[in-house]
């Protein structure tokens, strides 16, 4: 599947030659084609349709060095249009290949298209799924990984090996019934499972015992937030979304929707099986996934009671995602330490409110952030701007502070405009009694309360809900960071395989 003909790296390497401030020569190209299809999985034990990438169920597992340059060609083979989001990867100075409809046309069915950017800087765990439709639930996720380059040394000793832990939540009904229910304003019905890499209860990790391996967890679903546990071992937090952290021990952790944590495991049990267990929290109905962590050289099944779940308090969970603190000495992806940036000392230059709420519009169930409701236009929002084609959005839309109680929510294509290298705060409040997940491309984060921003990286960048109900309904929008100027220094030309739609399609 990675391949690298000579052919296409001499090609690439002329490409990189005209922008060479931005993409570094000497970086590795990786090159993937993956074919996008509908396929028969059995999560469950009995056929269903998933989304399969090569055939497989998650996707396949991408592996890069910090500052690779990746090329991924996607064949759709699905009779919907389609995109691939890069949850957590930064795409600097380059929104145009983030995969979402503010930024890009879906690739139309039986049609192929090929993403290229760089992994600048980044390091750590991370995953991939469909950002178009609903989807993802029923598969085209997978894991994105990004190693530490062998000059930079990592705070952690070097594990014995990796394994990847993607959780879903998986449903009994077609991705297309779901959105159709959705489009009726009818809210999403419960999952029927969790699932481990695609599997109910047979997912196996084999190692050896006494030594230490690193295991890097996402939460890949749209709606569940996960408690992870693992029997007879304990879990010491060592990075999240890319960042390393103070490196807590913990008996079980809650990876929310949409978020990513890599953990160091030893081996310090007798050589048997354990369970390793997700279970969905703050739910109406309790979901377990099993999986097992086996000895090398066992012969005895995991057995006695699953490892019990924390107690229910979304307070102990609040407490729990407090803990997790930055190693602010360690490296980054660079060798400079995390901490180097003075986040208390820097001037906010703006603060924006933003506040979530369900909404009914038109007589059906939306969901709206600060009383807008996003709908993605036809011509991408990043195309608009960059063709200079107006009557496709607007930045009075959608205000910096919530409107007032009572004010009936609307449809939108919902953008704030923000100056590049400004540093703005972002609160996010939640009136509603249900838990919230963002996310922010861009850049990437966690979020208990409130972020401060950097606004380091110009382009048209989503903030959505990690909900994937609300988001599909509105609970999203775009911020535009810009600097009035067109230049390849702080922006990325629009890349020349980029798809055109809507009015867009007149500047072909
Ligand atoms: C589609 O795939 C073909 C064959 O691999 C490739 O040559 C072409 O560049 C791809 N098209 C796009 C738009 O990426
Ligand atoms: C933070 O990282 C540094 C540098 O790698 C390391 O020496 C230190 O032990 C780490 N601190 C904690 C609390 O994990
Ligand atoms: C789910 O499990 C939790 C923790 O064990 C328990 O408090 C809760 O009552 C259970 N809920 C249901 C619906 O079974």
């Amino acid at each position: 599947m990675k391949q690298a003909t000579l052919f296409k790296v001499v090609l690439v390497g002329v490409l990189a030659c005209v922008s060479a401030l931005l993409v570094g020569a000497e970086d590795r190209y990786l090159y993937f084609t993956w074919e996008v299809t509908y396929g028969t999985v059995y999560p469950l034990g009995f056929a269903q349709q998933g989304i399969l990438i090569n055939g497989q169920f998650p996707g396949p597992t991408l592996d890069a060095i910090t500052n690779d340059n990746i090329l991924v060609n996607v064949i759709n083979k699905l009779d919907e249009p389609f995109l691939i989001t890069w949850n957590g990867i930064k795409q600097r100075r380059t929104s145009w290949e983030d995969g979402v409809l503010g930024t890009n046309c879906p690739i139309p069915p039986n049609t192929n298209w090929t993403y290229k950017f760089q992994v600048k800087d980044q390091i750590g765990t991370y995953n991939y799924f469909p950002s178009t439709k609903l989807q993802r639930v029923a598969g085209g996720f997978g894991a994105f990984n990004i190693a530490q380059r062998s000059v930079i040394s990592i705070p952690y000793p070097a594990p014995a090996a990796e394994f990847t832990i993607l959780v879903s939540d998986w449903y009994n009904t077609n991705h297309k019934l779901l959105s159709q229910r959705l489009d009726a304003g009818v809210p999403l019905p419960f999952p029927i499972a969790l699932l481990i890499n695609g599997q109910q209860s047979t997912s196996v990790f084999t190692a050896q015992q006494g030594k230490t391996y690193k295991f890097r967890v996402s939460n890949v679903g749209i709606a569940t937030c996960i408690n992870l546990r693992i029997q007879g071992h304990s879990l010491k937090v060592i990075e999240v979304e890319g960042s390393h952290t103070i490196q807590e021990v913990y008996e079980s952790f809650d990876v929310h929707v949409g978020q990513s944590v890599a953990f160091l495991v030893t081996l310090n049990g007798s050589p048997k099986d354990y369970y390793i267990v997700a279970s969905s929290r703050f739910s109406r109905k309790n979901l377990t996934a099993i999986a097992t962590l086996r000895y090398e050289g066992s012969n005895s099944k995991a057995s006695g009671p699953l490892p019990p779940p924390p107690s229910f308090q979304l307070h102990g969970s609040m407490k729990q995602a407090r803990t997790i603190r930055l190693n602010l000495t360690a490296n980054a992806a660079r060798p400079n330490p995390q901490g180097s940036f003075h986040y208390g000392t820097i001037k906010i230059t703006r603060t924006i409110i933003l506040e979530n709420s369900e909404a009914r519009i038109n007589g059906k169930r939306r969901y709206a952030v600060n009383g807008i409701s996003h709908v993605n236009p036809e011509t991408p929002l990043k195309l608009a701007d960059w063709f200079g084609i107006s009557g496709v959005f607007d930045l009075n839309i959608i205000k910096d502070v919530p409107p007032p109680s009572g004010t009936p929510a609307k449809q939108g294509a919902s953008v704030i405009g923000l100056v590049l290298h400004d540093f703005i705060e972002i609160v996010f409040q939640n009136n509603e009694n249900a838990l919230q997940s963002w996310h922010m491309d861009g850049s990437s984060f966690y979020v208990v309360g409130a972020i401060m921003v950097a606004l380091d990286n110009k382009g048209m960048w989503n903030l959505r809900s990690a909900i994937w109900g609300r988001q599909y309904l509105g609970q999203e929008l775009y911020l535009m960071v810009d600097n009035g100027e067109r230049s390849i220094l702080t922006e990325t030309n629009i890349p020349s395989n980029a798809l055109l739609c809507g009015k867009a399609k007149a500047h072909n």
